[in-house]
């Protein structure tokens, strides 16, 4: 980039004054909310920045996001190929396939017009309660920020921009706009923001978005410390930095890194135009740090093709294509949490179905909020939280068209599947009892803005699933989340899948896991913890003081809310289990298959490491290669440092060879990184709680800087 921003600076000495504070602002370009007109050649999206045509810079057209071209409340009346959940991505563990969905989204928003996505959530998942846990990938650095940089780089193979979000802590909803995340420097380093540093050196975006919560006192798009210091000074990142909707606190925020106010009419003024200029015109630093403002803009969109290429409306897409992708991604997703007795696939000879609830004769689940996508047709089914606000619609439990009762009839029969919406029991055990199997589908509706207080299945789904499993023990359960949940019914069931939001192709997908058409594969990305007990806060911070509130803004401008991540520290999710040496329910990479499989011979000097997995079963299949990190000099210390997924046939083995990032074996010493001298012990895992061979290594001490 440091190239593209040279350009960029003669680009910007042209620039007359007026035209200075025009790609430093941006509207949201939806009819939501009072405020800025918005201009014809806006997409009815989430944003729009003008141009300068005089200087050949086209106008930003903005979208979301990460799952698919948002589906923006319908205005648009256009459609787009609705891709799995983040989660889901991240149970893939496959950097090839988020690479293939972030190039089939970045082409559609091409097509349409748009050259600036905003995708590549890499926010790290502290709590499993957070509304957008399914927007994200992991509670993994390693696995967040390589996944998530594959997907960038394949969102900016089509000449436009990619976003990485929300930097950084973003990591819960409730109160979005003013929590005060509390960590330290040496805690940040070595997890969100190394998520976020992999990311970026993979992915290249053109843009960092920052984010909504404030952290250690700064608000996120006016910190000093996560924009100038870390982004821009230690990491040397030379695109812009725009802000989250509505997260602008003032024009001081520009002095603190803040590149660009986006969604202007959210924010308390408009201080990124002609108060930016004025304080330009009177100081001279303030007017270079305009004219940086300006280069970095035009750098995002020169380092990506975006100036020499750009975007126009109506271009073809090839939805059969993309629609694979989707497919492939919900099939490499589905995580099989439990099979007993091998009840899946399911038998040949079951010669009664029955399937319950979850709409899933109507569609699949989706998570809401600004990420929202839909096939064509729209919406399968909508259950608004409430009718009230300017961003109601957003906040929407909405099925996607594809139904799985759909795919599941095709498969048998005619007249051997029944359903039943299992709102009410009765009806559902009673047939349950006259059936072979029965498969319930299981929901949990997360959604931006709004956090889940506690892991049950709401609307009394656990005691339907009790009920029912109680009748027939051949029960199924096709889990539709958005993240962990509690399964106080788990012993009492035959099978668990973990489907998650899977998107347009996850109605053939669960059909074909459940058929055995295709191997489960995914492995999970975030610990399912056995109850809140185990996380590190008791309730998400707020969650009893605030009412849910999709803009989060604070009731009085005097409102405190804090959350101490400094409690786990850099120790998130399995790391904490292992920290605290707990058991989780279903731990970090943990997934079941049809088939099964060996790992052994690991060796490692602890810069690379390299494992041979069989297919010791009788099937064809895939399976994720997990090498830990377990202690340092005999003290529990896990770090997931290699990973790979692999497809093996029957019989077949391979060696895999992973390179271990250095900052994943080192502590951040306030200046830069630093591996003690010590005794490292390595292992490979099936799962972060199943680990088998593991290797010593001896290391020197060593420091350097990123
Ligand atoms: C979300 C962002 C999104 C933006 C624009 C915000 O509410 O936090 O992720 O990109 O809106 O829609």
């Amino acid at each position: 980039m440091d190239a593209a921003y040279e350009e960029a600076k003669t680009i910007v000495a042209q620039m007359q004054p007026e035209e200075k504070v025009r790609l430093t602002m941006g509207i949201l370009a939806l009819p939501l909310v009072p405020g800025a007109e918005i201009p014809e050649e806006a997409l009815m999206s989430a944003g729009f920045v003008p141009g300068v045509p005089r200087l050949g810079i086209p106008a930003l057209t903005e979208t979301d996001g990460p799952l698919g071209v948002a589906y923006a409340l319908g205005l648009r009346g256009d459609y787009a190929t609705a891709m799995p959940a983040g989660i889901a991505m991240g149970a893939t563990f496959n950097r090839d396939l988020a690479f293939a969905q972030g190039h089939a989204i970045g082409a559609e928003a091409r097509a349409k017009g748009f050259n600036v996505l905003l995708a590549g959530g890499a926010n790290l998942a502290r709590d499993p309660r957070n509304g957008r846990t399914f927007e994200y990938i992991s509670e993994d650095p390693l696995l967040t920020g390589q996944l998530i940089g594959w997907n960038i780089a394949g969102v900016q193979s089509n000449e436009i921009v990619s976003t990485i979000k929300h930097f950084a802590l973003n990591g819960q909803e409730t109160g979005r706009k003013f929590v005060d995340v509390q960590i330290s420097d040496t805690a940040a380093r070595e997890s969100d923001l190394l998520a976020f540093q992999i990311g970026i050196e993979i992915g290249q975006p053109g843009s960092v978005m920052c984010a909504y919560n404030r952290v250690n006192g700064e608000q996120g798009c006016a910190s000093d410390y996560l924009l100038n210091k870390v982004l821009k000074q230690d990491w040397g990142y030379r695109g812009w930095v725009m802000s989250d909707w509505g997260a602008v606190p003032g024009l001081y925020a520009a002095w603190n890194g803040l590149d660009q106010q986006s969604g202007s009419q959210l924010d308390p003024d408009t201080f990124f135009d002609d108060e930016l200029l004025a304080a330009a015109e009177a100081d001279s630093d303030h007017m270079k740090r305009l004219d940086d403002m300006n280069a970095r803009v035009i750098t995002g969109l020169i380092a990506t093709g975006v100036l020499e290429n750009p975007v126009a409306t109506g271009g073809d897409i090839d939805w059969d294509a993309n629609a694979a992708v989707a497919r492939k991604a919900a099939e490499q997703g589905i995580v099989l949490l439990r099979n007993e007795g091998n009840a899946l696939p399911l038998a040949a000879n079951a010669e009664s179905i029955l399937v319950v609830g979850g709409y899933a004769d109507s569609g699949v689940l989706s998570g809401g909020g600004s990420s929202q996508t839909h096939p064509e047709g729209g919406p399968a089914v909508s259950r608004p939280l409430s009718d009230s606000g300017a961003f109601s619609g957003f906040i929407s439990e909405q099925y996607q068209r594809g139904a799985p009762l759909d795919a599941i009839r095709a498969r048998k029969p005619e007249g051997s599947v029944r359903f039943r919406p299992g709102r009410y029991s009765s009806d559902a055990a009673a047939l349950a009892a006259q059936s072979d199997v029965v498969i319930v589908f299981a929901t949990q509706w997360m959604t931006e803005g709004v956090d889940v207080s506690d892991l049950s299945l709401p609307d009394g789904q656990d005691a339907a699933i009790a009920r029912i499993a109680a009748a027939n023990p051949n029960t199924i359960v096709v889990l539709e989340t958005g993240g962990p949940v509690d399964m106080p019914w788990l012993d009492d069931v035959a099978a668990v899948i973990e489907a998650w939001y899977p998107g347009q192709g996850g109605a053939e997908a669960i059909a074909g896991v459940l058929f055995g058409e295709v191997n489960p594969s995914g492995r999970l990305p975030i610990t399912f913890p056995r109850n809140v007990a185990q996380l590190p806060r008791e309730d998400i911070p707020g969650m009893l003081e605030y009412d849910p509130d999709f803009a989060g803004n604070p009731p009085s401008p005097d409102s405190k809310l804090f959350t101490d991540y400094n409690i786990e520290g850099s120790d998130l999710g399995y790391r904490w289990n292992a920290r605290q040496q707990q058991e989780a329910l279903f731990p970090f990479g943990f997934g079941l298959s049809y088939t099964s499989f060996a790992s052994s011979d690991l060796e490692t000097d602890g810069a690379s490491a390299s494992f041979t997995l069989r297919n010791t079963g009788e099937r064809a299949g895939a399976t994720v290669g997990q090498v830990y990190l377990v202690s340092r000099d005999g003290e529990a210390r896990q770090r997931l440092v290699g990973f790979e997924r692999v497809e093996l046939e029957p019989g077949a083995e391979t060696t895999v060879n992973v390179e271990i990032d250095p900052r994943l074996l080192a502590d951040w010493n306030g200046d830069g990184w630093t591996i003690a001298e010590g005794v490292y012990s390595f292992a490979l895992g099936s799962d972060a709680e199943t680990l088998g061979q593991s290797v010593d290594v001896q290391l020197p001490e060593r420091s350097w800087t990123d």
